[in-house]
This record gives C-alpha cells, sequence and structure tokens, in this order.
C-alpha cells in the first residue's frame, strides 16, 4: 500500500513535466522506413502520429495523445504495446486499452 501511494505522488508531481516532454520528443523516423513489426511517434502530413507497421507491411495510423490526461503515448519495442509516460496506461499495437488509468482506446487518425 506505501508503494502504491508512493507510485501515485510520484506520477502527481511529474505529470507536468511528464506532459511537456512527451509533447517536445521528436519524431526521428519516417512511416516508410519504419520496420516492420515495430511502432513510432511519426509526423504524417505534419500531425505526430502514433504509427505501428505489422508484419506483413500493413500499418495502422492512432493519435498518439493519451485518452486519460493527454500526454503522448511511446512506442515500446521489447512488449510491442504504446506506454504512457505520465501514468502508465497501456495500449496494445492497435490501440486498444490493455491497463489504465485511461478507460478508451487511442483514437484512429485518418491523416493520409
Ligand atoms: S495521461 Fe495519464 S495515463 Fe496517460
Amino acid at each position: 500500500m506505501f508503494n502504491s501511494i508512493k507510485t501515485t505522488l510520484r506520477q502527481m508531481f511529474l505529470y507536468p513535466i511528464n506532459l511537456l516532454k512527451s509533447h517536445m520528443q521528436k519524431t526521428t523516423v519516417s512511416k516508410e522506413k519504419l520496420a516492420q513489426g515495430e511502432g513510432a511517434i511519426i509526423e504524417v502530413n505534419g500531425k505526430k502520429t502514433a504509427v505501428y507497421k505489422n508484419d506483413k507491411g500493413a500499418v495502422t495510423l492512432l493519435s498518439p495523445v493519451c485518452p486519460h490526461l493527454g500526454c503522448l503515448v511511446n512506442w515500446n519495442k521489447k512488449d510491442k504495446v504504446w506506454d504512457c509516460p505520465c501514468h502508465g496506461s497501456r495500449f496494445s499495437k492497435e490501440g486498444k486499452v490493455m491497463k489504465g488509468p485511461a478507460k478508451k482506446n487511442l483514437a484512429s487518425e485518418n491523416v493520409l
């Protein structure tokens, strides 16, 4: 219980910093150069987008904005999921909520 309270307090104090950092992260790869089976935050038509390319090359485009309180998610290479740095929500490759506090999925993007 003490660890849970400690984690919650840490997340509360770090939330503004993590929110700002997540929105300032630079995109480092283009959609075309994204490897199959990988995801990344990529600018598509000037808009940051959470892009996942499956093993057959099909691309899923999602809003990177966490529906909990608005931080931008990060691609977790090891577990092949989207993680939110602010309060620990986790989303599948397709943006479905796997772990809260977020209650909604990542929104689909139609930026092409
Ligand atoms: S902003 Fe809170 S879990 Fe994402």
